[in-house]
């Protein structure tokens, strides 16, 4: 591959890294506040407490603004597959497909449809009908969040696809062969978890936040007092139910990747009853080979093997092994497939060299751990807000008023640096093998038996047979798929250009946020405490 062609591919990676990061700037708030909002509607409806309703009201405005920047930053995506991962998108084209259809016809307009309604619909139509358009719409962004995901999910893990060799030139084309194993994917699915409970997070955070802002100030207070309550409670559910929602997706990741496991712990040799490295930091020393410049481990023996495996002695992959076995078991399945080896070496060799099979260890590490340290904050700041606000106290005490509002950014940064954790984690792959981690009766990994078999049509002797091969040819690495026909030139200016404009829409929409949060509830109910 041409140096240029490895440049398009870096500076594309990064395009597409600054525009999704923008894209999710937005996202999780529409996923958690669209819940917010319906469940607050359905509490008024019960209780039949205006504040509820006023509550709901107020919340729709800033979620409303919110909203249009999540599609507008959304919409690009779809386009940079094609201008400038084209290679990618003719492989994955026929797996996305489906899902990506239903995420449009369904969820988003589900979603768009209904938004209208929730904005401009208050005093038009009834209070049940509001509720139930409340309820369409946190289903709809919910529901468009699920097929996304599972395509990212299929990415980690590309199960339920079946290999046709040869169905494009030079290379292969993945196509669906069982749609359930794409939508009841583990990977996928605790993905999704993972991903809308971390809406919830950020809209917990932003409710409690604004709420506190004019706690401080001593404005709205009753108004405040009842948002704040609220917003402990819900952040309370999601950060405890994410931390353990966490644990079983790092599981997942455990099983399927083992690269990213490795950098995800900064494990340099594969260890049994590993412990977890509290902070750590490698090197690769004059061989190649990686070291620990230095860490810190947690005198637990085994903890890391528990968490990953569920038994205290199995062996957790190392950077170094992992490396090893990649070359090795590569080496071996374009021995015993040669009809197929070519897949293998344009989708996975890069100048004829086997690439470095390990993500960036130490950014990996630590956007996990501090996305993780940040998760247990999270459910410090929520549990103690929640047993001031129960016992009416929580506006007197400043402190944690000023935490939570100063908190605001956090669960925005833990998200993103899971995305980081997922996405470079995943390096060098764009699509990883499919991989299953097994362990022998002594906690042993089988190195030897890393790929899962995937259904494939092949031809021998003349003959197309249906059969099953190893799921290394799977594989599709980064700097393989991208668009070919690119220049330097026109990802550069693309790039400007998004970012430009990103940043200039983001700056105007997070003012118009905060000019809105600032001001306070409007309608004439919030103003009349007696009315609560
Ligand atoms: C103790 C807490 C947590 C654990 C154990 C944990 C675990 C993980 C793991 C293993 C991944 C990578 C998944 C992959 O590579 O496919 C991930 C990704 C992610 N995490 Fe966390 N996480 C925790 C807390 C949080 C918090 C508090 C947030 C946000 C408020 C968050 C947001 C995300 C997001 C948005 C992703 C990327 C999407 C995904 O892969 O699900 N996480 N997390």
């Amino acid at each position: 591959m041409a140096a240029e062609l490895e440049l398009v591919a870096s500076i594309s990676r990064l395009q597409f890294a600054t525009t999704a990061y923008f894209h999710f700037l937005f996202v999780p708030l529409t996923l958690g506040i669209s819940l917010f909002i319906a469940i607050l509607m359905t509490t008024y409806l019960v209780t039949g407490k205006q504040i509820y309703r006023d509550m709901a009201r107020f919340w729709t405005k800033l979620f409303a603004i919110n909203f249009a920047m999540g599609v507008a930053t959304g919409i690009t995506h779809e386009f940079e597959f094609g201008t400038n991962w084209a290679v990618y998108s003719r492989y994955v084209g026929d797996i996305f497909g489906a899902p990506l259809a239903i995420e449009a016809l369904f969820a988003f307009f589900l979603e768009s449809s209904f938004i209208g309604m929730l904005v401009f619909g208050w005093n038009r139509v009834n209070d049940v009908v509001m509720t139930l358009v409340a309820w369409a719409v946190a289903f709809g962004t919910n529901l468009s969040a699920l097929w996304i995901l599972l395509a990212n999910g299929w990415m980690q893990h590309p199960g339920g696809a079946i290999l046709k060799a040869g169905t494009w030139v030079g290379g292969i084309r993945a196509e669906l062969y069982d749609f359930s194993q794409v939508t009841f994917s583990p990977v996928g699915d605790v993905k999704f978890m993972h991903t809308i409970t971390a809406g919830m997070i950020v809209a917990a955070m932003f409710v409690l936040g604004i709420s506190a802002y004019h706690l401080l100030k001593k404005q709205h207070v009753e108004f405040f007092k009842r948002s704040a309550l609220a917003a402990a409670i819900f952040g309370m559910i999601a950060s405890v139910s994410e931390v353990v929602i966490g644990d079983i997706h790092a599981h997942e990741v455990a099983k399927t990747q083992p690269s990213k496991l490795a950098a995800m712990e900064a494990i340099v040799d594969s260890e049994k009853a590993a412990p977890i490295l509290l902070a750590a930091w490698v090197t690769k020393n004059e061989n190649g080979q990686y070291e620990y410049a230095f860490k810190l481990p947690l005198p637990i023996p085994g903890i890391l093997s528990f968490l990953a495996y569920h038994n205290f002695n199995a062996q957790v992959p190392g950077l170094n092994d992992v490396q090893k076995a990649m070359e090795e078991n590569f080496t071996k399945v374009m021995k015993e497939y040669p009809e197929l080896a070519e897949i293998i070496e344009n989708n996975v060799m890069l100048n004829g060299q086997w690439p470095e099979f390990n993500p960036p260890v130490n950014i990996v590490y630590w956007a996990f751990h501090i996305m993780v340290y940040l998760g247990f904050l999270f459910v410090f700041i929520f549990t103690v807000a929640f047993y001031y606000a129960k016992k009416g106290v929580l506006h007197e005490k400043s402190w944690i008023l000023k935490l939570a509002l100063y908190s605001i950014p956090l669960p925005y940064i833990a998200s993103l640096l899971g995305w980081a954790t997922a996405e470079v984690g995943r390096q060098p792959w764009i699509v990883y093998p499919l991989v299953e981690i097994k362990h022998d009766a002594n906690g042993n990994i089988l190195w030897g038996e890393i790929f899962k078999d995937i259904p494939a049509m092949i031809e021998k002797g003349g003959q197309v047979v249906e059969t099953k091969v190893p799921g290394a040819f799977m594989g599709l690495t980064t700097y393989k798929a991208v668009t070919p026909t690119l220049t330097v030139l026109e990802v550069v200016i693309t790039f400007i250009g998004f970012l430009v404009i990103f940043t200039v829409l983001s700056v105007l929409d997070w003012w118009l946020i905060a000019k809105y949060a600032k001001k306070g509830p409007e309608t004439g109910a919030e103003k009349t405490q007696e009315a609560y």
